[in-house]
């Protein structure tokens, strides 16, 4: 398969589908089983795409890696990038879900993971065969200091030293993750000729886009200079994985000014196939730096993640002061996507509290830009500790390491076996279940409007039918709240004829807000006070968010 129109112009941002879509992020082993092997997999996925589109309503489906790969940072260590891992499918299934995706007007996000392969993949193999192997330098390899210690002081995230020595050839290679993931060397052009291949081996196969694995840590220091040391410690909360991380400044090893210049190598060769869409996973950072990502003239990605947001502190005043900078940094014309949790953090309900879950869903889902939901989080799952004995993710089992699996636990379907998510013993699933899904599943949710799935649904049902909070603008207002204690964020979207408030109380008092106008509530956290009429100061229950369909601001008091 080929592209069929090659485009030539840079596409206006305005027009494309990405800005007005609302992403999904499945984690696929946790996903659904197909198969009955107790392992999430693509076949799953797509007997689930009914769900998504016609119950959920979302756009657009980030699935999650799927290629061949030893499963030790849950196929984030890839050891074939054009191939399926057995235990998720095949080409052929994978084919079947593009092609089951697309008839139902869904599009297919595939993970791109280009700083780093698995240990196992015959790239790595190759290159730590001998000195003199043409793929050597594919890799990053260097001989120690002159006192046998390893090359730099860099740290990786799964804690200890980014290098690890090989006995084979007598030289030290760089990992910035587990050891089982050396980095690829992103300054050797046949290393970079390969992963744009890879690219296109997918973009053939009619994925819509890619999620690009820690975009931020391509380009490194070429004198892989030692990390200045963090006196006070470091306080990017991203880095602290693992507690070694936050030791040093990460400003060698990581945010190369050189990214940016291949970041637009990979647009460059997405660009060349219409209608597709780069998102990129850069860590929390200045709203000024993150704005760098979108590239001179939006030749970078589309959609850089904007997690810092993700790290701010849940008060009224400390998502003013984020959402404001965010606002203000961000290039003319270009678009911000939305996270507020993902597979690597705990997941809302564990961090706010199940009624304060809910006013982090209508934020996302009426916030300038698109948003990306994690799978359960539109059910109200939380984190759940897993045994040690039943652990899937590495990261958790270095020395001192977190392990991100209490996020990734099944999604519950049903109150059946394994909650619907697979026919296999409970001791064979990927991870053990969560221990409150026979009520906190979808079917169980779909009939209770006063679930987190119905909240959900009226949310993304709103953003559909609405330019204002699909495409509109956004003004913050004043600090509000009764007082001015700051109780309360509130903004208000606008598209042409259509406006829309928003009112979240983030705390358990009630409060006042006061809005520009009059108006009706469309949706709110209390489904029972949605279609009723609101003053311009309107009263905030406790936990309580609403919005509110506005007149046009020239019938505003
Ligand atoms: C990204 C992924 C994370 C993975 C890491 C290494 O941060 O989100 O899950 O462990 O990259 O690939
Ligand atoms: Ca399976």
């Amino acid at each position: 398969m080929q592209p069929t129109e090659m485009s030539t112009e840079r596409r206006s941002p305005a027009s494309s589908w990405w800005r007005e879509a609302v992403l999904y992020e499945c984690h696929l082993p946790s996903f659904r089983d197909g198969n009955g092997d107790g392992i999430g997999d693509l076949e799953g996925l797509t007997s689930s795409l009914d769900y998504l589109k016609h119950t959920l309503g979302v756009d657009a489906i980030w699935c999650g890696p799927f290629f061949r790969s030893p499963l030790l940072d849950q196929g984030f260590d890839v050891s074939d990038y054009c191939d399926v891992e057995p235990v998720f499918g095949s080409l052929a299934i994978f084919d079947r879900l593009i092609k089951h995706a697309h008839e139902r007007g869904l599009k297919i996000i595939v993970d791109y993971i280009p700083n780093h392969t698995s240990n196992e993949h015959p790239w790595f193999r190759e290159s730590r065969s001998s000195l003199t192997n043409d793929k050597r330098d594919w890799y990053v390899w260097r001989d120690p200091r002159a006192d046998g210690s390893p090359p730099n002081n860099w740290t990786s995230e799964t804690g200890g030293s980014v290098w690890e020595w090989d006995e084979t050839t007598g030289q030290y290679y760089l990992h910035s993750h587990l050891v089982q993931q050396p980095d690829l060397n992103w300054r050797n052009p046949q290393v970079r000729a390969a992963l744009f291949d890879v690219l296109r081996f997918w973009l053939d196969r009619g994925a819509d886009g890619f999620r690009i694995d820690v975009a931020h840590m391509l380009m490194k220091d070429p004198e892989l200079r030692d990390n200045p040391l963090a006196e006070g410690g470091n306080d990017n909360p991203f880095d602290l994985q693992h507690p070694d991380f936050g030791t040093q400044l990460h400003v060698h090893d990581r945010r190369h000014p050189d990214t940016h210049a291949t970041l637009a190598e990979i647009r460059g060769v997405v660009d060349a196939y219409p209608d597709r869409v780069t998102i990129a996973e850069i860590e929390a950072m200045s709203w000024q730096d993150w704005a760098l990502y979108f590239g001179s003239d939006h030749d970078g990605i589309h959609l850089p993640f904007a997690f810092r947001l993700l790290e701010t502190v849940w008060t009224a005043a400390d998502l003013r002061r984020e959402l404001s900078a965010l606002y203000a940094a961000l290039p003319p014309g270009a678009w911000p996507v939305l996270a507020l949790g993902n597979h690597d953090r705990t997941r809302l309900v564990t961090r706010l509290g199940p009624e304060q879950a809910k006013v982090a869903a209508v934020l996302l889902l009426t916030l300038q830009g698109t948003p990306c939901l994690l799978y359960g989080d539109e059910l109200g799952l939380a984190d759940q500790s897993v045994p040690r004995e039943r652990q899937r993710d590495y990261f958790g089992l270095a020395e001192g390491g977190v392990s991100r699996d209490p996020t990734r636990t099944p999604m519950p379907w049903n109150d059946g076996v394994n909650f619907g998510f697979s026919t296999a013993p409970e001791d064979e699933l990927w991870l053990p279940l969560s221990r409150v899904g026979a009520t906190v599943n979808v079917v169980a949710q779909q009939q209770r409007p006063t679930s987190h799935l119905a909240l959900y649904q009226r949310l993304i049902r709103m953003r559909v039918a609405s330019p204002a909070l699909h495409q509109g603008t956004i003004d913050l207002l004043d600090p509000g709240g009764s007082d001015g204690d700051g109780s309360v964020l509130a903004y208000v979207r606008r598209c042409e004829r259509d406006v829309k408030a928003v009112a979240l109380n983030l705390t358990g008092e009630p409060t006042t807000v006061v809005l520009p106008s009059a108006g009706t509530v469309v949706v709110s956290t209390s489904a029972a006070i949605e279609g009723q009429r609101t003053g311009s100061h309107t009263r905030l229950e406790p936990h309580q968010a609403i919005v509110v369909d506005l007149p046009q601001k020239d019938e505003w008091p």
